[in-house]
């Protein structure tokens, strides 16, 4: 269960070997998180998260194999993962940004990142959803980004997608109002991870530590959603609104 002081000790992380996601649980287990469960593609980078886990204080770091693709396997990842007991944190942290061009070039790409993105998290999120449900307490922390806020010319497939799950996010966690249970929404702007190496930074660039710091205190303190850094939902809240043709001189 989540702690008076809001700290949680069981946390199963989707999408184990993100860097935002490596960076919130190494936060959590500094904390009180006592057990992590990091489901992920099988990988050396996954193997690592759970090493790095173990070494900052963790009792227990399970390894769980998952693919947001395979959907028809999520219903048993997610048993797999309860297994061990009732889970306080789920992170939903899997994504692909794509190339943009070049998903436009072969829409097989883009499907690709819709399948990943948003049928993964839509499929995987209701067999988490229904799980914290019945167990009455729990938190869904989903990733999703200021790229969902308005699609821009030059992201607008991976834009499209974080749209997408925002809005299922939100719902979800509608749904969920009464159970215990809730939804955390986060959106990031543009973070320094692996996922962004090389690209051209954008304004109010942050990094993977302000995230993990940000969604520990939406954790504590009951928040739906929050923005890293807090400053771009202002931002976002007028560029949400500028006319059309000024959006798209802006955002390219
Ligand atoms: N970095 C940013 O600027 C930024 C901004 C806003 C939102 N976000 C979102 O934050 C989340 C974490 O991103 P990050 O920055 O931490 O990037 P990251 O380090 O590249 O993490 C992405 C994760 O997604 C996993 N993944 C990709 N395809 C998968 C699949 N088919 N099945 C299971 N896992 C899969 C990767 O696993 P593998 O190791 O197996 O590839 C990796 O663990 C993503 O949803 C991203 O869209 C990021």
């Amino acid at each position: 269960m989540i702690d008076a002081l809001g700290n949680p000790q069981s946390l199963l992380v989707l999408g184990g070997s993100s860097d935002i996601a490596t960076a919130t649980a190494r936060r959590l287990v500094q904390a009180r998180t006592r057990r992590v469960v990091l489901a992920g593609r099988p990988s050396t980078r996954l193997d690592a998260a759970a090493q790095l886990l173990r070494g900052a204080g963790a009792d227990l770091v399970e390894v769980v194999p998952f693919d947001a693709e395979v959907t028809d396997t999520h219903g048993a990842v997610v048993d797999q993962a309860f297994a061990g007991g009732d889970i306080d944190v789920v992170l939903l942290a899997f994504g692909v940004l794509g190339e943009q061009a070049a998903q436009e070039r072969d829409p097989s790409l883009a499907v690709r990142t819709a399948m990943v993105n948003y049928v993964g998290a839509v499929s995987v999120g209701l067999h988490v959803g229904a799980r914290l449900r019945s167990q009455g307490h729990g938190v869904l922390v989903v990733l999703s980004s200021v790229a969902g806020e308005r699609a821009r010319r030059t992201n607008f497939v991976y834009g499209s997608t974080k749209a997408g799950l925002d809005a299922f996010s939100q719902g979800l966690g509608d749904a969920l109002q009464g159970s215990g249970a809730r939804v955390l929404v986060v959106r990031p702007g543009f973070v320094r991870t692996k996922m962004t190496a090389g690209r051209k930074e954008a304004p109010m660039t942050t990094t993977a530590e302000a995230v993990a710091v940000a969604i520990t205190e939406g954790i504590r303190s009951g928040r739906h959603t929050v923005w890293v850094p807090a400053r771009l939902q202002q931002v976002m809240a007028l560029m949400r609104h500028l006319p059309r043709g000024l959006f798209r001189r802006l955002a390219r």
